[in-house]
């Protein structure tokens, strides 16, 4: 496995790799390696022949007062693991090499970013935009995998392939969840005892959700009312948005007619945790 972490090498490497027809599998990450993450690398490694990960905290996609500054990061730790899945090239760049002095341009996908999580982290999902439109165009990967629990991200993406004509195909790999339910992800790392033990109510309320649904509700308010009502019981627990929403355009829906999306957004403590299932599926 070979680590690179300026775009110049890494523009090489990808040369001389595809010159032999070899095809690429990307997984873009932030690093701090869970079974989430390594699922998604073995997930690109049995779609292609080739598997590169990114390793990059963006700061373009934090706003001010998030979780930048005390992101997790082990280095080592990801090396070792990524190496255990098979991945044969880990590139790594520093801000300064993505976003050099003077940098100015950024990618915008419209709509579907000004709902969700786009409410309360307004530049969120431009600065997710970019960083992959910029790996997409340094490492030029014929797949690439995303993990679905941070659905709306996926759908910016796919709408980002889509619209500027892309040749990317978009994978989405279904959320991993720890054995008590609780979707894995990084910010996991931050709860405390108790608040990792008040986190079980997110995926509860989907269980209720899917329940009420399976049940025969069709109306998205009472649904979303039920699983609201059920996070504010536990205490420590704030609601950021419960929403029932069309899961291609992420528009709210009144009366389910085939599927729909639910998705949340919870804080407990300074830690926000998401998390959504579709209904339906
Ligand atoms: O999901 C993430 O870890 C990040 O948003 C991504 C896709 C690597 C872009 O920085």
């Amino acid at each position: 496995m070979v680590l690179i972490e300026d775009i110049a090498s890494m523009k090489r490497y990808v040369l001389a790799v595809k010159s032999n027809g070899t095809t690429i599998g990307l997984v873009p990450t932030m690093g701090y390696f869970h079974e989430g993450h390594l699922m998604l690398m073995r997930m690109a490694k049995k779609i292609s022949d080739h598997l590169i990960i990114s390793l990059f905290v963006n700061p373009a996609q934090f706003g001010q007062g998030e979780d930048l500054d005390k992101y997790p990061k082990d280095m080592e730790r990801d090396k070792t693991l990524a190496r255990a899945v098979g991945v044969e090239c880990i590139f790594a760049p520093s801000v300064e090499e993505m976003y050099p002095e003077g940098y100015s341009t950024y990618v915008n996908v419209e709509n579907i970013t000004n709902v969700l999580c786009g409410v309360s982290r307004p530049h969120h999902f431009r600065g997710v935009a970019t960083v992959v439109t910029k790996l997409f165009n340094i490492i030029e990967p014929d797949i690439a995998v995303f993990g679905e629990k941070d659905f709306q991200q996926l759908a910016v993406i796919k709408q980002l392939v889509k619209d500027l004509n892309m040749n990317v195909r978009v994978v989405g790999h279904p959320t991993i969840r720890e054995p008590d339910g609780l979707a894995m992800s990084s910010r996991n790392a931050y709860l405390r005892v108790d608040e990792r033990k008040k986190s079980l109510i997110l995926n509860k309320s989907l269980h209720l959700a899917r329940n009420l649904f399976a049940e025969g509700v069709r109306d998205a308010s009472k649904i979303r009312d039920s699983v609201k009502k059920m996070i504010s019981s536990e205490e420590g627990c704030d609601i950021d948005y419960v929403e029932v929403v069309d899961p291609e355009r992420l528009s709210p829906i009144r009366t389910i007619e085939d599927k729909a999306l639910i998705a949340l957004a919870v804080r407990i403590g300074s830690t926000r945790l998401i998390d959504n299932t579709v209904l339906g599926e």
